[in-house]
């Protein structure tokens, strides 16, 4: 459990306070000022602050920003005098936790400082309890290949060892990385992907260690890397086998020493992170061809995790699917017949759980049957609408943005019209063609409005 600590320029003030805090038990720091409470917090863990509003040097609002910004675990309440009750509306405006007039009551303080205290331990507990549930449903899959893969992701999780995540693409090797990152020590700091395939050349260094004002053309502003923003958390470098040669020496100083210098700028910047790199390339195959740095690879393979394939662990297709079929319904209870999952079952899946999760989204979307036939899975799985599943992402991707009911919508009419065009609207035909009795295919285009030519 952290420490309290009291900022007031009052010795007698500081003195008093701290001796009340800890006959109630708790520890109690005290600072001067703002600037020393600051460092005092850098160093030390704290959970409460006791702020006084009028302070010298810098003001107790300026201090209770700074708080706010560098430590937003930790609660303030803020203490001012008769005249200075403004200030105290305005600082609890800005997320101090409760305010105290001046001159003190014992009893107040000690009732504020519990709340906060409780505030703080409820934000911990939350938190924890935030990675629990995320630990029962994010992975799924209880085959033998997945257990594999969670043993591994909760051993590498307790140390910072680099990981390495291979696998083809969409079996869950970013999933497998935030995972990671959940459930270590550095839950609470940030995650920050890379894909280092996105990055030309040119822009590479500037991304990953920042540059400073005018460095080059394009340098308007002074900016930090994705090393720099990652401080305290995780690093995950993503497609790491399309990294140019030069951009992978720069990378492997920066990961061998954990130092760098932002672009144009003098000081070495020094940080804390954990590295965790993936791709869907063989790396020993890429390091033969001349491809990929041998060091590098030594230096991000510590600890190997491949991700299957999922066609080696059709088992995983049931529970997928009904995770993804649930999530997709919007509540609504539905399931694949056994028809169905067998025709999932059988698909060897080349996109893997991505492939298999947009097909899904797909097909409830577009099918209103609570239990979905092996025809529907058929249907879509050959055909669609004219394109393969692995085409449907971006049509999707634009559908995402809306609530289900009017994706559901806005996928209906686009799916109807399009079959009415291809049947040069005979309703008869387009109704046969997309499996639904002609009377309900009249209704749904009086419904959306379609007329005959659009
Ligand atoms: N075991 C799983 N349980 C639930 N969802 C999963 C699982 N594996 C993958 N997914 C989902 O499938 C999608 C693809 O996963 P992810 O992006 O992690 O794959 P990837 O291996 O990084 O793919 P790529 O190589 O294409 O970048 C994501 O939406 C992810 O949430
Ligand atoms: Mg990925």
């Amino acid at each position: 459990m952290g420490a309290i600590l009291v900022i007031d320029d009052e010795p007698g003030i500081r003195a008093t306070v701290k001796d009340i805090l800890e006959d109630e038990g708790y520890e109690a720091l005290t600072a001067e000022d703002g600037p020393a409470g600051l460092e005092t917090l850098k160093r030390e863990s704290v959970d409460v602050v006791v702020l006084d509003v009028w302070l010298p040097r810098m003001g107790g609002i300026d201090v209770l920003k700074a708080i706010k910004a560098d430590h937003p675990a930790v609660e303030t309440i803020v203490v001012s005098g008769h005249a200075s009750i403004d200030m105290a509306v305005s600082a609890v405006k800005l997320g101090a936790f409760d305010f105290i007039e001046k001159p003190l009551s014992i009893e107040r303080l000690i009732t504020a400082v519990r709340n906060a205290r409780a505030l703080s331990d409820l934000r911990v507990e939350n938190a924890r309890l935030k990675r629990s549930a995320v630990d029962s449903d994010d992975i799924i899959g209880a085959s033998e290949p997945m257990g594999y893969v969670r043993d591994l992701i909760y051993q590498s999780a307790r140390s910072d060892a680099r990981v390495l995540i291979t696998g083809e693409n969409g079996t869950g090797k970013e999933l497998a990385a935030r995972r990671i990152h959940d459930l270590s020590e550095r839950a609470s700091g940030p995650f920050v992907a890379v894909n280092c395939a996105a990055m030309p050349d040119t822009l590479i260094e500037s991304e990953l260690f920042g540059h400073e004002k005018g460095s080059f053309t394009d340098a308007v502003a002074r900016r930090k890397g994705k090393f720099e923003t990652a401080h305290t958390g995780t690093l995950f470098l993503d497609e790491i086998a399309d990294m140019s040669l030069p951009a992978q020496a720069k990378m492997l100083r920066a990961v061998q020493e954990m130092r760098f210098e932002r672009l144009g700028g003098e000081s070495t910047i020094e940080v804390d992170v954990r590295v965790i790199a993936a791709t869907n390339k063989d790396l020993r195959q890429e390091i033969a061809a001349g491809r990929f740095r041998e060091d590098l690879y030594f230096r991000l393979n510590v600890i190997p995790l491949r991700m299957p394939a999922l066609r080696e662990r059709p088992d995983d297709i049931p529970e997928l699917t009904a995770f993804f079929l649930g999530r997709f319904s919007g509540g609504r209870a539905r399931r694949m017949s056994d028809e169905a999952m067998a025709t999932l079952k059988a698909h060897d899946w080349p996109g893997n759980v991505r492939e298999l999760k947009n097909f899904i989204e797909r097909i409830a979307v577009m099918s209103d049957e609570d239990v979905i036939s092996g025809e529907t899975v058929r249907h879509f799985m050959l055909k669609g609408d004219g394109s393969s599943p692995e085409a449907a992402p971006d049509r999707l991707d634009e559908l995402s943005n809306l609530r289900l009911s009017e994706a559901r919508e806005a996928f209906e009419r686009g799916y109807l019209l399009h079959n009415l065009r291809k049947h040069g609207y005979n309703i008869a035909k387009t109704a046969e063609a997309i499996g639904v009795y002609p009377s309900n295919l009249h209704a749904k285009i009086k419904k959306f409005g379609i007329e005959a030519g659009e």
